[in-house]
This record gives structure tokens, C-alpha cells and sequence, in this order.
């Protein structure tokens, strides 16, 4: 093994720049060279090669966005177009890559492993929606950025009485809605993963207001519906002064919390350790706080368990 090929792919999250920095780290004090790999798998074809060293990744683990750029590039799932790519690996001595991404990333992480250039999947996706981990690089920061906008929001709901209905993102995953809603004490968490009656979280509002509370919060999972759509819906069963927000992209942004700088620092420095010992094909996960890897191949048929008792304790909080 000589050189490391490393590229971040999908939606950016805070921590993968900690991430490609203990990679380096770890590969330098192992002997290895490392090679950026700019804007994902269509940088990996395009050849956009970076020779990272310890004063070019210095300063990385407090920063934002991933330094290496991210792309989108469907067309990696086509034989030729992977072929490509070994072949600009093999012709800057590149012998083994590390991706950092969500679940579609692993995809070319595996097809790389089969034709023979050992990679290695970090999951790095504010989401949390990768099975078998508990974890993944950027949730940490993304839900205290959230947090901490609706935290602003309550001081103004307060202020006027009103409720707010608050869409946080996640794609088709609540795990960002449970954390939030549990962390910022949501009167109600809405999440694609369980059913909910709208009516009974108008009645739980205007109870709320009755006994005295001056706001009313729901956090919404993007993947449920929109909460222009939600408020829309809630106004039927009351009468609310009721605002929707979207907080967005902010959530991708940011310093990485510590969380997430010590978590991308343990999954890098993993994952080089396991391509040297001749490993390829695996993705990196969190379970029960502890770092363990999977075959590739066994995430494509599985689910993501979200933690769906944070639910079961707010609603046994707020019902
Ligand atoms: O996967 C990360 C994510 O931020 C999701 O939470 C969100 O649904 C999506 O990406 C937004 O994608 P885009 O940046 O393409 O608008």
C-alpha cells in the first residue's frame, strides 16, 4: 500500500474536513501519502488530485463544508465510468480510497473494491439515515445549529403567543426532528417514521395555552411535509397564530461541534487502520459508542433504527 485516495461526496457536513484531516494525519505517521480527491466521484474520472500534507489539512478540524468539494455524479454507477476512475488512480500511484459520504457514496466505494483499489465508507451525512450506525459524521452539529435556531424562535413565539411549526432536514429520516424536538422541548415531534394525528396536536396546544404555556413548538421532520402544508392542516382543528419555518441549509453549515471533530478524528484514523490491514469493502459505524464496520454490500437491504424512544419520551412529556 502506498498511496491514499480520499473524496467526500453527497451533501456536506460539519466534520468531514476533521475527517480527510486524521486520515492524513494517520496515513503520514504511517509512512502513507494521501491525495485529496476534489468534487467526489466526478473528480475521482476528471483526475482532480490534491497531494495533501500536515500543513495543507492544518487548521481543517475546526472547519466547515468539506475543503475537497462535493459533487453529485450519478454516472458512476455505469461500469466504463468506474473503469475510468481506476485508471487515473493507478496512474497517480493510488492504491486504496477512503469516501466520506452518505449510503449512495458506498455504492462507488464498492464498485472500487471489486476492481481492486481497496476503499474504505466513513458515513458523513447530517441525516443520520445510514444503517448500522448510530452515528454519523455532521448529525451532532446539524442539531445544534437547529437547536439553537429554535431556541431564538421560542423567544419571539413567547413574546406574541403564536405557535411555530418548524421543519428541520433529514431527507427521508426523523433523526434529526426526534434529537432536535427532544433537545429544544417541542410541544410535539413530527417524523416519517410514525403515524400522527394533527387533530390531537391542536388539542395538545390549546390545552397548552390554557394552562398558561405563552408558545407552542412542533418540529418537523422534512420528509413528513412542508410546514407551510402543516400549518395549513393545523389551523383546521384551531384557531392559532400560527407561523411556519424553514430552517435549511444553515444546518449543513458551521464548525464542527466536539462531538463531531472526535468522532471524524476516530472514524479517519479507523479507517486507514483497516486499509492496512488489507481491508476494502466496509463501511465504518457507531454502535453503542463503539466503532465497528459492516460489509458494504449488507447496508443496501437495510433499514436505518432510529431512536424512537426520544419520541416516546416527549410525547409521554406533552400528550
Ligand atoms: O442529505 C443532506 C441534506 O441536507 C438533506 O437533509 C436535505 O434533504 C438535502 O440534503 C438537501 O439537498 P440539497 O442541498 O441538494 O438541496
Amino acid at each position: 500500500m502506498k498511496r491514499i485516495g480520499i473524496l467526500t461526496s453527497g451533501g456536506d457536513a460539519p466534520g468531514m474536513n476533521a475527517a480527510v484531516r486524521a486520515v492524513t494525519k494517520t496515513a503520514i505517521h504511517h509512512g502513507l501519502g494521501v491525495v485529496g480527491i476534489r468534487y467526489g466521484f466526478a473528480g475521482l474520472v476528471a483526475g482532480d488530485f490534491v497531494t495533501l500534507t500536515a500543513e495543507n489539512i492544518d487548521h481543517m478540524i475546526n472547519a466547515g463544508g468539506t475543503f475537497l468539494y462535493s459533487a453529485r455524479y450519478p454516472e458512476f454507477a455505469q461500469k466504463e465510468v468506474q473503469e475510468k476512475g481506476v485508471e487515473q488512480l493507478k496512474k497517480h500511484d493510488i492504491d486504496t480510497v477512503i469516501v466520506i459520504g452518505g449510503d449512495g457514496s458506498y455504492h462507488g466505494a464498492l464498485a472500487l473494491t471489486r476492481l481492486g483499489i481497496n476503499s474504505i465508507g466513513l458515513p458523513g451525512t447530517i441525516d443520520n439515515d445510514i444503517p448500522y450506525t448510530e452515528y454519523t459524521i455532521g448529525l451532532d452539529t446539524a442539531c445544534n445549529t437547529a437547536m439553537q435556531a429554535i431556541d431564538r424562535i421560542r423567544d419571539t413565539a413567547s413574546s406574541h403567543h403564536r405557535v411555530f411549526v418548524v421543519n428541520v432536514m433529514g431527507r427521508d429520516c426523523g433523526d434529526i426532528a426526534m434529537r432536535v424536538g427532544l433537545a429544544s422541548g417541542a410541544d410535539a415531534i413530527v417524523v416519517p417514521e410514525r403515524q400522527f394525528d394533527i387533530k390531537e396536536i391542536a388539542e395538545r396546544l390549546k390545552r397548552g395555552f390554557k394552562d398558561g404555556k405563552d408558545n407552542g413548538i412542533i418540529i418537523l421532520a422534512e420528509g413528513v411535509m412542508n410546514a407551510a402544508d402543516f400549518r395549513t392542516e393545523l389551523l383546521k382543528y384551531g384557531d392559532f397564530d400560527c407561523r411556519a419555518n424553514i430552517i435549511g441549509h444553515m444546518q449543513r453549515g458551521g464548525s464542527p461541534t466536539v462531538l463531531d471533530r472526535i468522532n471524524a478524528t476516530k472514524m479517519g484514523n479507523y479507517a486507514v487502520k483497516l486499509l492496512l490491514d488489507g481491508k476494502g469493502g466496509l463501511a465504518v459505524g457507531m454502535e453503542n459508542g463503539q466503532l465497528e464496520t459492516h460489509d458494504i454490500l449488507d447496508l443496501f437491504d437495510e433499514k436505518h433504527a432510529s431512536e424512537e424512544s426520544l419520541i416516546d419520551i416527549n410525547e409521554e412529556m406533552t400528550k
